[in-house]
């Protein structure tokens, strides 16, 4: 099915101006959700990934389906204040300001290869700095899947040093 037909598009939500894709009614539609999972789980096995690592909130909902359905771990990454254990932090840009996101330190270890899983790639400033603490860790990043890709906001040329998937684009 076209993946595309099942993304709603709410005009000028959050904020005036944005084109907010909300993923929920994909969700809500279970042949287009096992088909999303079974699309990210293929690129995952492409990529030879030992384990998936997905950032707060929505990579939870994409990315431990495919951990599970494949027989892998996964791994969040949180937003700070979330984590119970020692971890490892990093702090990266937003138009305005800056967000911080956290790993437990001994999720990952050296030899691990990590496909990072989450709904939608923006700016790209969450994906790359989700690799950077997975690489802190001495883990290998082998590739990024992303259900939708804002091509205008050029997320892709962020990620240029990693293999990047993604499923459905909008302008
Ligand atoms: C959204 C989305 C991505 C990120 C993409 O998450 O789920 O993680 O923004 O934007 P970027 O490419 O410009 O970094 P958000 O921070 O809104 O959190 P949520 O998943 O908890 O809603
Ligand atoms: N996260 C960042 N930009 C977004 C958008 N336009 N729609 C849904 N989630 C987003």
């Amino acid at each position: 099915m076209n993946l595309k037909d099942t993304i709603v598009t709410i005009p000028n939500f959050p904020k005036e101006g944005i084109m907010f894709r909300d993923i929920t009614t994909l969700l809500e539609n279970g042949e287009a959700f096992k088909q999303t999972i079974e699309e990210l789980a293929s690129f995952a096995e492409e990529m030879g990934a030992t384990v998936i690592v997905g950032p707060e909130a929505r990579g939870f909902l994409f990315g431990a389906p495919v951990a599970a359905k494949l027989g892998l771990g996964f791994v969040p990454v949180r937003k700070p204040g979330k984590l119970p254990r020692a971890q490892i932090t990093e702090e990266y840009s937003l138009e305005y300001g800056t967000n911080t996101l956290c790993i437990h330190e001994d999720a990952l270890k050296k030899g691990d290869k990590v496909l990072i899983i989450d709904d939608l790639l923006a700016t790209g400033g969450t994906a790359l700095a989700a690799a950077h603490l997975c690489e802190k860790t001495g883990a290998k990043v082998v590739g990024l899947a992303f259900v939708i890709d804002l091509v205008d906001l050029k997320g892709k040329e962020v990620l240029k040093d990693y293999p990047v998937k993604t499923l459905i684009e909008f302008e």
